[in-house]
């Protein structure tokens, strides 16, 4: 029955009619709020790319943590500024690493009842170098990424996390191999019922400019792009998908999410698993200068993006807008 019998703006009328054929909630459960903690204590100094976004000390992540599990968020995203960097990321996998540290802290804490603590697990925060695993010389005088050492530091750390407390780790390095390295870590840890959230399509992406930044990572020569995915390919990122799922993962994390909105709906399409999606520092960074220049409006377009996110198919989103937004919803 087409129009002018059929009118589809009958159901468009009222918030409350809108509100009842809504096909895609947004929930602040629905949401994790990375933090960036760092040595110090009562130290919040703001990264100058993200606006509103912090290196915190750990009792200052505490405090965020608490007023995240007031607001109902359903988790954090914990990464690290180590005092110092090595060849070998040592501050990564120490069971003393500012990160570990900040997971015993929170976990002591109020929060700790209502929030996942996630732990992301990667050694480009504490290289010298600054890439996610182990650098080797090459014969013709370059430099390569080498996967499978870098898989013995990664477990390592894994299992360093998950005995200081993270309820989930989430290796992020992209290195092939890394899930069953790491799960193979955490059971003989005793810590078989810890999750693995694997980042499992993780493109090279300009968008991370502002988080190397944040988390003081950028490589010091080169670029990712021999370990991160070429931001043309959807096929391989399903590749890439089944793989860590066959290796033990229990989740995945899609990454960057706005520019990569089909490959997250292939995801949810083709996997079984519940999966959630980054929405990155530069996704972030590039709506708050819009904001700031009075171009876009802040609300609207802040949930606009994470419910186009969600219904691309993600169960749950990694953003820096997480407490923004769930003082709205
Ligand atoms: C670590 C890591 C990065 C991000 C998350 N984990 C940076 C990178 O791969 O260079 C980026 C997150 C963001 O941009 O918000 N490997």
């Amino acid at each position: 029955m087409p129009f002018p019998e059929m009118r589809l703006r009958r159901l468009r009328r009222t918030e409350s009619l809108r509100a009842l054929v809504r096909e895609t909630a947004l929930n602040p459960g629905d949401l994790i709020y990375p933090l960036f903690i760092r040595p110090g204590e009562g130290v919040r100094s703001p990264v100058s790319s993200m606006p509103g976004v912090f290196n915190l000390s750990v009792d200052q992540a505490v405090r965020e943590a608490e007023e995240a599990a007031v607001l109902g968020i359903g988790g954090l995203l914990l990464f690290g500024l180590p005092d110092s960097k090595d060849e070998k990321a040592s501050g990564a996998w120490d069971d003393n690493g500012i990160v570990q540290q900040g997971l015993r802290a929170i976990k002591k804490s109020s929060a700790a009842k209502k929030l996942v603590l996630i732990a992301d697990v990667c050694l480009c925060e504490y290289t010298s170098h600054g890439h996610c695993g182990v650098v080797i010389q090459t014969k013709d005088g370059g430099y390569d990424v080498d996967n499978d050492p870098s898989l013995e530091l990664l477990a390592r750390t894994g299992a360093s996390l998950a005995r200081a407390g993270a309820d989930i780790v989430a290796p992020s390095d992209m290195m092939d191999g890394r899930v069953a390295s790491i799960r193979a870590a955490l059971d003989a840890d005793g810590n078989a019922n810890t999750p693995i959230l694997s980042y499992a399509s993780k493109f090279a992406s300009a968008f991370y400019g502002p988080f190397r930044e944040a988390a003081d990572s950028a490589p010091q020569f080169g670029d990712r792009r021999s370990y991160q995915m070429d931001g043309a390919n959807l096929r391989e990122a399903m590749r890439e998908i089944d793989l860590d799922l066959e290796e033990g993962a229990d989740m995945i994390l899609m990454k960057p999410a706005m520019p990569y909105l089909d490959v997250v709906h292939a995801a949810r399409e083709n996997f079984d698993v519940p999966i959630g999606a980054y929405q990155v520092s530069g996704e972030y960074s590039m709506l708050h200068a819009a904001f700031e220049k009075g171009w876009l409006e802040r609300d609207r377009t802040m949930l606009e993006s994470l419910i186009g996110i969600r219904r691309a198919g993600a169960d749950f989103i990694v953003t820096y807008f997480a407490k923004d937004a769930a003082k709205l919803l």
